[in-house]
C-alpha cells in the first residue's frame, strides 16, 4: 500500500475550528464512543471484584507508589454509565461479532505490514487531534487533551519521564481511524484474546453471533493456545493498543514497561477482572502491575482542566527527542 502523503496539520484548538468533513464525520462518532468506552470502564474501575495491584518488592516506585492525583476524585460517577449503555452496548456488540481470529489474521498483515503515513510524533499527536467530538464542544476533551492530560498527570506525581511519554503517546493507535480501518470496532473499546472462549468481557452473550463461537478450533478454554503460554504469545482483538505497540517497538527506546501499558491499557478483562490467568506466565505479572501504574491516569485525568498544548509542547519534545530519536524525525506509521 502507497503511504499517505499528510498535509500540515491546524490544531483544532477552540471549538468552532473547521475540520475537513471526511475527517469530521467519522472522528466524532468513534471520539465519541471512545468516551462512552472510557466512561464504562471508570465505572468498572469501583467495583468491588476489581483487583488491586499486587505488593512488590522493588524499588521502582512509578510502579509501586500508585497515583496521587485522583486521590480526590469521585469515582463513581453512575448516571454517566447509565446514560451511555445503549450506545456501548451497540458498539461491544459489532466489536464482539467481528473480532474473529480470521479477521484479526488479516487486520496485522493490512495494518502493521504496510506504510500508511511519514509524520513526527507530535504531527501524529496533531492528526490525532482533528478527531473532536463536536457534537458537544464544551464538554468533550479533544484527543490532545485528553493525552496531555494523561501525561500531566504523572507529571504532577513525579513519574519517570518515559511513563509521562507514555500518557502522551498512548491513544495514538487511534490513527488507524486515517488508515482504513473497517470502524469503531476495530480501533478503540476493550480487547480480549481471540483463538479463545471469551472472557471477563463486558456483554459476553454478544459473542453468540461471532462465527468463532461456533468453531470447535477456538471456542474452549485454551483454544489455540497452550497453558500459561505467556500473553505475548496470544492474538488480542486488534485495535489501537496493538497497532501502537508495534509502532513503539519499532521507532523508540521506551523501555518494556512502557510497551506494556500501550499493548494493554484496554484489555480491561485482564487487568480489571482478573480473566485469562490460565494464559499467563511470570512476565505478564510484571505487565500486570506495569498497566495497573497507568490505568489510574488514562481513566481519572479527564476531569482535569484542559491543558495548554502550545505552552508544553517544548517540554514533551524533549521527551519525544529522548526516545524516539529526535523531535523532528519521521515516525514510519
Ligand atoms: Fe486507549
Ligand atoms: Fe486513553
Amino acid at each position: 500500500m502507497a503511504p499517505i502523503a499528510i498535509e500540515p496539520i491546524i490544531v483544532a484548538s477552540t471549538p468552532s475550528s473547521k475540520i475537513a468533513p471526511s475527517i469530521t464525520s467519522k472522528g466524532t462518532a468513534m471520539d465519541a464512543i471512545s468516551d462512552m468506552v472510557d466512561e464504562v470502564n471508570v465505572y468498572r474501575g469501583t467495583h468491588p471484584s476489581a483487583p488491586q495491584p499486587s505488593d512488590c518488592d522493588d524499588d521502582e516506585t512509578w510502579r509501586t507508589e500508585g497515583s496521587r492525583f485522583d486521590s480526590e476524585k469521585d469515582k463513581t460517577d453512575f448516571r454517566r454509565y447509565e446514560d451511555a449503555l445503549d450506545h456501548v452496548k451497540a458498539f461491544y456488540k459489532t466489536q464482539h461479532e467481528k473480532q474473529t481470529v480470521a479477521f484479526n489474521i488479516a487486520a496485522r498483515e493490512r495494518f502493521l505490514h504496510n506504510h500508511h503515513a511519514s509524520m513526527t510524533v507530535w504531527e501524529a499527536i496533531e492528526k490525532l487531534d482533528t478527531l473532536v467530538d463536536e457534537s458537544d464542544p464544551d464538554t468533550s476533551l479533544s484527543q490532545i487533551q485528553h493525552l496531555l492530560q494523561t501525561a500531566e498527570a504523572m507529571r504532577r506525581d513525579g513519574k519517570p519521564d518515559w511513563m509521562q511519554l507514555t500518557g502522551l503517546i498512548h491513544d495514538l493507535g487511534k490513527l488507524l481511524c486515517f488508515f482504513g480501518a473497517d470502524g469503531q470496532w476495530d480501533v478503540v473499546g476493550d480487547t480480549f484474546v481471540v483463538g479463545c472462549a471469551p472472557e471477563g468481557t463486558v456483554y459476553p452473550h454478544t459473542f453468540a453471533n461471532n462465527p468463532d463461537s461456533r468453531d470447535q478450533r477456538y471456542n474452549t478454554k485454551y483454544g489455540i493456545y497452550q497453558p500459561n503460554c505467556g500473553l505475548r504469545n496470544v492474538m488480542l482483538s486488534f485495535g489501537h493498543d496493538e497497532y501502537l505497540y508495534e509502532i513503539a517497538k519499532r521507532e523508540s527506546t521506551l523501555p518494556q514497561a512502557a510497551l506494556d501499558m500501550i499493548r494493554y491499557h484496554s484489555f480491561y478483562p485482564w487487568h480489571r477482572e482478573g480473566a485469562y490467568r490460565h494464559l499467563c506466565d511470570a512476565e505478564d505479572e510484571k505487565a500486570l502491575e506495569n498497566v495497573l501504574a497507568f490505568n489510574p491516569y488514562d481513566l481519572y485525568s479527564k476531569s482535569d482542566s484542559p491543558p495548554d498544548a502550545k505552552e508544553l509542547r517544548p517540554y514533551y519534545e524533549g521527551l519525544i527527542e529522548k526516545y524516539f530519536g529526535g523531535k523532528d524525525r519521521k515516525i514510519q506509521w
